[in-house]
């Protein structure tokens, strides 16, 4: 699907450049390669070859062109890197730039070709061109130069520049959506992708006419952004498909912050001296040249693993395309800049936008299973802990002749007295799980003393009180919330707010709220259902001995929620009833 896209994007621009490009432009006759001195024309002329870039020895060349000129012809230079001098039947008509200069080719050249004076009306006329430059870097015209009135100049600069504009919109669009929609799935912002789309639109707007209409009078700096799209391309492309494919090896970060260092030198350069940049241009062309195998090798040692890497390769395979056709375009010279054209860039960028989109997608996708799995684990932890809790807490109540169903009761009643105090959801269902623990400190008891048949002695009694502090001390040592709070839980529970009760006669508020809860709850609970060896009170006498207690064993207040829930009471009795058919004399549990 990506490949698709991108060969699509491949051929819609190749086919509007083809229609668009070639608009009036002077048919070169001849060209002269070779120096002459001042005021000399060449006299043999060499059939013409389209060329951009010319070595170091050349340093002058030379075009002839034929035209019909009328008072209104004007010739439009669109391109030139140093100095031109333009000859209309020999006569010097215009000269602009300096052979030791760069800036000149950000100058638009409109010359005047008709002379007004003149009747010679659409007279052939001979028109000689000259480039010089000293700088070892002769930069010719890179597009045809046009012959016209100005507005057909105009128009042709217009259609020219409309396909190379439109493509910036375009990426400059598709990049803000990307954003968005990687946004949506990931929720992170795609800093390298924005930057190289962004890089990419500059590259494009520097092929375009229209750089001189904006950055007509900041040549300088326009040059140094047009250098920067160059420059920082293989940067951001390298810093894409390393977060992309994950790669750390120490050689891949090098290789990133060494282009990274290399294009902030060349940048930085340009604005210091033309000559620095131009020693720094040729071998990074010979490194781009490099590169793109580079990457593709990369890319497909990667692809036998990774499914993203063997998409990404095939961005990079069609910017490969394009380079070798740029280079038989250019008809025999290797080295240009047009190595990298702006088509395959744009298939790189979707395939890139394509390729990362599903990938984001397919993660967000793992994301949600893996939260699910998180989830259902998380409750299933609860649960066992819950389940946990209960069983040892159902072991210490079996052991006092308590039943599993007591724990239970007393840890709804004491949700319902918490609520009615106006307790949090979550302290209310903690308290719910360590309430049950009140009485585990029973555990650390001899049975002779838990179940002797007849009353206990003094010291068999202070023996028992002992369960609340055996009981906090085997929660206490827990960071768990729920144990800290069943630790104050198992200490209190047998407090009085009068000061009378044990281990430590706390008065009042000095007894923990939970632990003021569990008593009401417990004993209640006590009182109003079977054991093995009594029967549950009726609802009046329990009700009256709890009123009877309020104040001293009880805190009033909560004894008072509890038994407004009468409803509530009734349905948590009926939902954890103990049967029992046995005996029925006996005391109230501890
Ligand atoms: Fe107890
Ligand atoms: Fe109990």
């Amino acid at each position: 699907m990506p490949q698709r896209l991108g060969v699509a994007f491949l051929l819609l621009f190749m086919g509007l450049e083809a229609g668009w490009a070639h608009v009036s432009s002077l048919q070169i006759e001849g060209i002269f390669l070779g120096e002459l001195p001042e005021g000399h024309f060449p006299l043999s002329w060499q059939p013409p070859t389209r060329i951009h870039w010319v070595g170091t020895s050349l340093r002058e060349v030379w075009f002839r062109a034929k035209v019909k000129v009328s008072p209104s012809t004007f010739l439009y230079i669109p391109s030139i890197d140093h100095e031109i001098t333009v000859y209309t039947n020999s006569q010097r008509m215009y000269s602009f730039g300096s052979p030791r200069d760069f800036l000149s080719s950000f100058v638009p050249l409109l010359i005047p070709l008709g002379s007004q004076e003149s009747d010679e009306k659409d007279k052939e006329q001979e028109i000689l061109w000259r480039i010089r430059s000293e700088t070892g870097f002769l930069g010719l015209p890179r597009l045809p130069l046009l012959v016209g009135n100005t507005s057909e100049i105009f128009q042709a600069l217009v259609r020219r520049d409309v396909v190379l504009w439109v493509m910036v919109a375009m990426i400059l669009f598709s990049a803000l959506a990307s954003l968005a929609v990687f946004y949506w799935y990931s929720r992170q912002f795609v800093g390298w992708l924005f930057a190289f789309a962004v890089t990419i639109a500059v590259y494009l707007a520097s092929r375009s006419l229209a750089k001189w209409w904006i950055f007509g009078l900041y040549p300088r700096f326009y040059g140094s952004l047009e250098l920067w799209s160059l420059f920082f391309l293989p940067f951001f492309v390298w810093q894409m498909v390393r977060g992309m494919l994950s790669l750390s090896k120490r050689w891949h970060s090098v290789l990133a912050y060494g282009l990274f260092g290399f294009g902030l030198v060349a940048v930085l350069g340009s604005l210091v001296s033309f000559h620095f940049l131009v020693t720094l241009l040729y071998p990074f062309e010979l490194f781009l040249l490099g590169f793109l195998p580079l990457l593709l090798g990369i890319l497909a040692y990667h692809g036998r693993k990774n499914p993203w890497a063997r998409e990404v390769f095939a961005g990079f395979f069609i910017l490969g395309i394009t380079a070798v056709l740029d280079i038989l375009r250019e008809q025999g010279l290797i080295l240009s800049e047009h190595i990298f054209t702006a088509y395959g860039w744009v298939a790189v960028f979707v395939n890139f936008l394509v390729v990362e989109t599903r990938r984001m997608r397919s993660m967000a996708k793992e994301n949600q299973k893996m939260v699910k799995e998180i989830q259902s684990l998380n409750i299933e932890i609860l649960s066992t802990q819950k389940e946990v809790i209960l069983r040892l807490s159902e072991i210490a109540e079996a052991r006092s002749r308590e039943t599993g169903n007591h724990v239970r009761r007393v840890s709804e009643y004491a949700a319902l007295i918490g609520r009615k105090c106006g307790l949090s959801l979550e302290e209310i269902d903690l308290l719910r799980l360590a309430v049950p623990m009140h009485d585990l400190g029973k555990l650390a008891v001899p049975d002779d003393i838990l179940h002797k048949p007849s009353k206990l002695t003094e010291e068999e009694f202070a023996f028992m009180k002992k369960h609340t502090i055996f009981g906090y001390e085997m929660l206490c040592k827990s960071s768990r919330p729920i144990f800290k709070m069943a630790s104050i839980i198992a200490l209190e529970h047998h407090e009085r707010i009068d000061g009378q009760g044990y281990p430590y006669g706390k008065k009042g508020e000095e007894i923990h709220l939970y632990a003021r809860i569990t008593t009401v709850a417990d004993v209640f609970d006590s009182l109003s259902s079977n054991r093995c060896y009594k029967k549950a009170w009726p609802w009046d006498e329990v009700v009256a001995y709890l009123r009877k207690n309020s104040g001293t064993q009880f805190e009033h207040r909560l004894v008072e929620y509890l038994l407004s829930e009468e409803e509530e009471v009734h349905r948590i009795q009926h939902t954890y009833f103990d049967d029992f058919q046995g005996d029925t004399n006996g005391t109230v549990s501890s």
